[in-house]
């Protein structure tokens, strides 16, 4: 969501901010635009629509100069047009900015600018901030910028230049991310670690609150209101090829394909046959043996995941444990406690509305959990202990190896307290343990079956609605794989308990309606088979996922999708894979733009 790359040094700045800002696209945009020093002026180049749209106004008109900031936007507010594509200028043009988030107050301030004059070309937010860094310019970019930013609230990242300092670049960082890379004799800045990989390993993440001044020679970080900031750069291990396709089609096939691979990481040196160490959780004993009761907060996929979790945390901890959507907690007024245990889950570690739950969860006494994929992230930031997922880059919008690590963390994280509560068994322990140690294997058998499913999906391209049921731990799944579906194939799909269906759901199913069940839980099975006779009865064409030793189930649905047997506690963690392959093969059989869904974006940081 919204992208951010700047440059100054001795190179042209435009092509390197334009591949800077292909390297981000994969979080999802609508138009992009970038502004260079040309001359004694800036030059400002946009397009509504991909980047492509902006390379080709560039290919008739590069502006030339060696320094430039660049963005990619995700419309918030006003529509993905080229007038308000970023960057924005004052009405001289002297100053340029880009931005992601958004500024809440910007009615406010649009109409006290508008007072003093000034005449807005575009309906965004961001504008306001080009106006007013104008107006408070007095010799010195920093001090304009700082007195804009402190007018402005919200959550956002903030990059500006102007021609009167045409060596600069400064730019302030209020929750969304922004990370430095330093060149030889040139700096980059960027909001994503991966536009700045071709260029450097060496760089610096701008924290909360924080101000950076780039000039080719270095960069100069304080707080926003001037104090010295004292931080050293470091190495950065991710490759570029990582963010390449490896082959596949699209990501998200390869980022499925990984998952084996990605369950055996996460788990690697956190448990010992029996014995679980999560050596990252700093909380006590006593704390764990204390606990009462648990919270969860994320969103979309993270938050099915956290449904897998309560079940966990409930059913071998009994311990109750909600799960709350992120931007459903805040404005909820939570019973959240001292003592209490809040478990933020985000892939991305920067999504707005989990993070501002997880602040609000600490405010009122809760001891917070973060489980994310990148570090260094905002919400590890915000954490008192942070277990990441180790799933590696996720470039792919539909996330599929982040949510079963981030199941995997869970059951971690059980078995961890668990132990520390001393009610878990040292069976159940050694169970539970060699339970996990099966799943990367059995994640491999799975796809192998990938063409299968791809038969399988052929019956699902041109369907209107989906209906996706289960009841237990394959409701949560259903969960996901409904969201999977709908995402990236543009079809309307429903998860729901198995249960529910009756209770009205079922006037929906006629003659040919799929519906797609998931039977892993023995004590629900038979159950869950009526609500397939019931669908059936009805003329539905049933998809059935069930352990490749159920010898019932082709009795009564129409497609089988095998899985190998696990444990029925581990199900959620396979099973989910046929549900993200199945996803897949309807996309792309539909000829979509898979790995960036309309309307969708990576890392969704506005609230
Ligand atoms: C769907 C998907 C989203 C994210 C959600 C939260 O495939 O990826 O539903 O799960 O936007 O993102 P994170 O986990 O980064 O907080």
């Amino acid at each position: 969501m919204c992208g951010i790359m700047g440059y100054v040094g001795p190179q042209q700045a435009a092509p390197i901010v334009l591949e800077g800002l292909r390297r981000l696209e994969y979080r999802g945009y609508d138009s992009a635009g970038l502004a260079i020093i040309e001359g004694n002026g800036i030059t400002v180049r946009k397009a509504a629509g991909k980047i492509a749209n902006l390379d080709a106004v560039l290919s008739n008109a590069n502006p030339e100069g060696t320094l430039g900031i660049g963005h990619t936007r995700w419309a918030t507010h006003g529509p993905p047009t080229d007038s308000n594509a970023h960057p924005h200028t004052n009405m001289q043009a002297t100053f340029a900015v880009v931005h992601n988030g958004i500024i809440e107050n910007f009615a406010d301030l649009k109409a006290e600018l508008e007072e003093s004059g000034v005449e807005f070309v575009s309906q965004t937010d961001t504008e306001v901030l080009a106006h007013l860094v104008g107006q408070y310019y007095d010799g010195d970019l920093r001090e304009a910028v700082r007195k804009a930013v402190d007018r402005a609230v919200g959550a956002y990242a903030l990059v500006v230049m102007t021609s009167h300092e045409p060596d600069h670049i400064v730019a302030v960082r209020m929750i969304s991310p922004l990370v430095v890379g330093f060149g030889e004799g040139e700096m980059f800045l960027a909001s994503g670690v991966p536009a700045l990989l071709e260029h450097t390993r060496s760089m610096m993440v701008i924290e909360d609150g924080e101000m950076v001044s780039l000039t080719a020679d270095g960069a100069v970080v304080t707080t926003i209101g001037g104090e010295p900031i004292d931080r050293s750069p470091v190495d950065v291990e991710w490759d570029v090829e990582a963010a390449e396709k490896g082959g596949f089609d699209h990501f998200m096939l390869k980022e499925i394909h990984e998952q084996p691979e990605v369950v055996a990481e996460t788990l690697m040196g956190r448990i010992d046959g029996d014995h679980v160490d999560l050596n990252e959780v700093g909380y006590t004993d006593e704390f764990a043996i204390d606990l009462r009761k648990i919270w969860i907060t994320a969103c979309g996929t993270a938050y099915h995941a956290g449904l897998v979790g309560k079940q966990l945390f409930e059913g071998l901890l009994r311990i109750p444990t909600e799960v709350v959507y992120a931007h459903e907690l805040r404005y909820s007024d939570p019973l959240i406690e001292p003592g209490d245990l809040v478990i933020a889950i985000s892939q991305s570690g920067e999504t707005v509305d989990t993070l501002v739950a997880a602040r609000l969860a600490k405010q009122l006494g809760g001891r917070l959990v973060a489980i994310t994929n990148v570090p260094g992230s905002a919400l590890s930031h915000e954490a008192d202990d942070t277990i990441y997922t180790r799933a590696g880059i996720e470039i792919s919008v539909a996330s599929t190896k982040a949510y079963v690590a981030m199941v995997v963390v869970q059951y971690l994280l059980a078995m961890d307290l668990g132990q520390r509560r001393k009610t878990l068994s040292a069976e159940d322990q050694r169970r539970l343990g060699s339970g996990l140690a099966q799943l990367p294997g059995a994640l491999e058998t799975i796809i192998g079956h990938d063409d299968a499913i791809a038969r399988v999906a052929e019956t699902l391209v041109d369907a209107q609605d989906i209906y996706f049921i289960g009841r237990g731990l394959d409701y949560a799944v259903v969960m996901e794989g409904s969201l999977k579906l709908k995402e990236i194939s543009y079809i309307h799909s429903e998860a729901m308990p198995a249960g529910e269906l009756k209770h009205g759901t079922l006037a929906l199913v006629t003659e040919g309606t799929p519906v797609v069940v998931v039977l892993t839980q023995e004590a629900t099975y038979d159950k869950t088979i009526s609500a397939v006779q019931e669908v059936k009865a009805r003329g539905a064409y049933v998809i059935g996922i069930g352990y490749e030793d159920d010898d019932q189930l082709d009795r009564y649905v129409d497609e089988v999708i095998r899985i190998p047997r696990v444990e029925d506690l581990y199900a959620p963690v396979p099973a989910a894979v046929p549900l993200q392959l199945l996803a897949y093969h309807v996309a792309r059989l539909r000829g979509l733009d898979i790995d960036q869904p309309r309307n969708l974006a990576k890392s969704v940081t506005v609230e």
